[in-house]
């Protein structure tokens, strides 16, 4: 096997599957005893690639669910969890989750609660579940219209990556799972952040797919060294203070992408961190102009009025990662490093949306 075929319990391309495919002979009493929790897009997309590569997972059980974040809610557990008890699952049973980000978070959720914990592998679909939403063992749904409200830290067996799977995700997911891989290489690692900006041909991805075994390197090496969030992997964060709350504050108008909301939160971050935290205007400038020639920033970004920037604010005063009633943001030094734990006068929230 390659070095970089395996690291740590992340499997990438061909080998994965060989991996899942042992364990399955290997660990597993009987196929029936696994159940792959899709939706019904990765059904029709995603199930057959998976059974290309492993013929006798058709014999396993399938748990499908609608498609979208709708879905992720305690009811929709409580459904899956039903589905496991008619198939008559066991504490020793797998689920194998096959999805993005919203699958892998109910299907490890459920993992961690059915039957006090039972086993489960991640197979993300998408581009941001690959390179964030199954990396870091944190699972869970929505409460209402309380994101994440719900949850667990919770481990998979491992995770096997297949950038195959991309072929067939609209072009508008892949720039927004391409967020979080600049967010990478900004707050970690400089030449990271060199290479994606030296993509050529989005829509190609197998000449880049490295930089997603990259990408999902750098988040996990981080996780490992702060799991349960309680220092340094706040540094994860960087452009979601404000991206969150510009993506609530839309939901009730037009949904944006999660990755277009962190892009304009980093830009937005990018500047604060410039002004309180020491990084050079010519960092700032580096960053605010490739993100604008690569994502062509929505008007309504810029017209917000001060009445809606101060309905902006209250969603951030709101938002669970606050300490002492105080807003925290994880702001950049320079490209390629962090701080976290960052307070910022409301004056510069403000006035950055401006600039
Ligand atoms: N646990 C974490 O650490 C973490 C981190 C980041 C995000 N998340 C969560 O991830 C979720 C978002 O994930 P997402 O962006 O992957 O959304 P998603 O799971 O809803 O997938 C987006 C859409 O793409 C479809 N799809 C999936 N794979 C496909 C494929 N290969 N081809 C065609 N269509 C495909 C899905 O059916 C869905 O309609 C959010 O709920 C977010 O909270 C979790
Ligand atoms: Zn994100």
């Amino acid at each position: 096997m390659k070095n970089s075929d395996r690291v740590g319990f992340i499997y990438f391309r061909e080998k994965a599957y060989e991996i899942l495919e042992n364990y399955l002979l290997n660990q597993i009493d009987s196929i029936k005893n696994t159940f792959i929790l899709l939706d019904d897009r990765t059904h029709k997309h995603c199930l057959p690639i998976l059974l290309s590569h492993i013929d006798f997972l058709k014999k396993s059980n399938l748990i499908q669910i609608k498609s979208g974040e709708k879905e992720k809610n305690i009811h929709t557990c409580i459904q899956i969890c039903k589905n496991l008890e008619k198939f008559k699952a066991n504490r020793k049973s797998l689920i194998l989750n096959l999805g993005g980000g919203v699958i892998t978070d109910i299907g490890g959720f459920v993992a961690s609660i059915f039957k006090r914990g039972i086993r489960f592998v991640n197979i993300p679909t998408t581009l941001l579940g690959m390179v964030d939403a199954s990396v870091g063992y944190k699972t869970g749904v929505n409460l209402d219209s309380i994101k994440n409200e719900i949850g667990s830290f919770y481990i998979p067996e491992f995770l096997i990556i297949d950038t195959h799977f991309l072929k067939t995700l609209p072009k508008k997911e892949i720039i927004s799972g391409m967020a979080e891989m600049f967010k990478h290489g900004l707050i970690a690692d400089k030449d990271f952040w060199i290479k994606m900006n030296q993509i050529k041909d989005i829509n190609n991805i197998n000449q880049w797919d490295h930089l997603i075994h990259q990408s999902i390197l750098i988040k996990q090496k981080i996780v490992d060294l702060d799991p349960k969030e309680k220092g340094l992997r706040k540094i994860l964060n960087f452009g979601h203070t404000i991206g969150h709350a510009l993506e609530s504050y839309f939901l009730n108008t037009e949904k944006i992408l999660h990755g277009i909301a962190v892009i304009m939160g980093m830009i937005c971050e990018s500047w604060i961190s410039y002004k309180i935290n020491g990084l050079s205007i010519s960092d700032y400038e580096n960053i605010k102009s490739k993100f604008s020639a690569l994502y062509p920033m929505q008007k309504k970004f810029f017209d917000l009025e001060d009445s809606e920037i101060e309905k902006i604010l209250m969603i951030m005063e709101y938002d669970k990662k606050n300490e002492n009633n105080k807003i925290q943001f994880s702001l950049l030094k320079e490209i390629g490093k962090c701080s976290y734990n960052c307070q910022v006068p409301h004056s510069l929230i403000k006035e950055c949306f401006f600039n």
